[in-house]
């Protein structure tokens, strides 16, 4: 028997004015990064975005979205959509549970305001690059290094396309399990750290309500 669903047509209109609803036509699953990138001056900065994705395998390239034009209040010119076209380069981490209050805190402020340092405001630790200027988050247990290889625009936001060219992990694996809800890889520790299990939830569960 076909199941029903509520079907929606959506609105592609870009919004007119400041203050419309910016609200999104239906809930899309999300997988928030935090994107740390440098200007072509040396300054770091972070961006939270969940515009990515592991886009090609050979060479193997992520792409992130980063909006570039003048929309809403929160729909404005990233600072660091100015510094990865400057640069072509760009670091995707990936934050845990214990990260979400620093990584809203770096969505809330913006490079565009010369005073705003993230990696001090949200105490987060730059570490060094193998192969990139911009800096990795340390605190982050995956970090994977990027240099752009495309980019267009797509309207709001601009694609970079960025090839895969160093990856951090928190330590070696000595263990990896995937299930069709729950990924679970676990690290050997690490000089001076603890051993850890990434438990990552791959599918969402619909569950009755009855
Ligand atoms: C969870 C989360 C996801 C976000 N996703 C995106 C995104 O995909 N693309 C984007 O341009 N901005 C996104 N933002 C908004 C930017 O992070 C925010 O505007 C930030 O202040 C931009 O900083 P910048 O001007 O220093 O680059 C997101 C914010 C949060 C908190």
């Amino acid at each position: 028997m076909a199941r029903s669903k509520i079907i929606t047509r959506v609105d592609s209109q870009r919004p007119a004015q400041p203050g419309v609803n910016e609200d999104l036509f239906g809930f899309v699953p999300m997988v928030p990064v935090m994107v740390s990138c440098v200007s072509a001056e040396g300054r770091p900065n972070i961006i939270p975005l969940i515009s990515w994705s592991f886009a090609n395998r050979w060479p193997p390239k992520i792409t992130i979205g980063i909006c570039e034009g003048e929309y809403t209040p929160s729909y404005f010119v990233r600072a660091s959509y100015r510094m990865i076209l400057a640069t072509g380069e760009f670091v995707v981490n990936f934050p845990d549970a214990a990260l979400w209050e620093q990584m809203i805190q770096t969505g809330d402020l913006s490079a565009n305001d010369p005073s705003v340092d993230k990696f001090e405001a949200a105490g987060l630790t730059p570490g060094r690059s193998l192969v990139v200027q911009a800096p990795t988050i340390e605190e982050c247990p995956i970090n994977i290094e990027c240099v752009v290889r495309e980019h267009l625009s797509l309207g709001s936001h601009h694609l970079f396309a960025g090839e895969i060219v160093a990856y951090h992990q928190y330590g070696e694996v000595v263990r990896q399990e995937a299930s069709a809800d729950v990924t679970v890889i676990e690290y050997a520790p690490v000089e001076g750290q603890s051993g850890k299990r990434l438990v990552w939830h791959s599918l969402p569960r619909m569950e009755d309500i009855g």
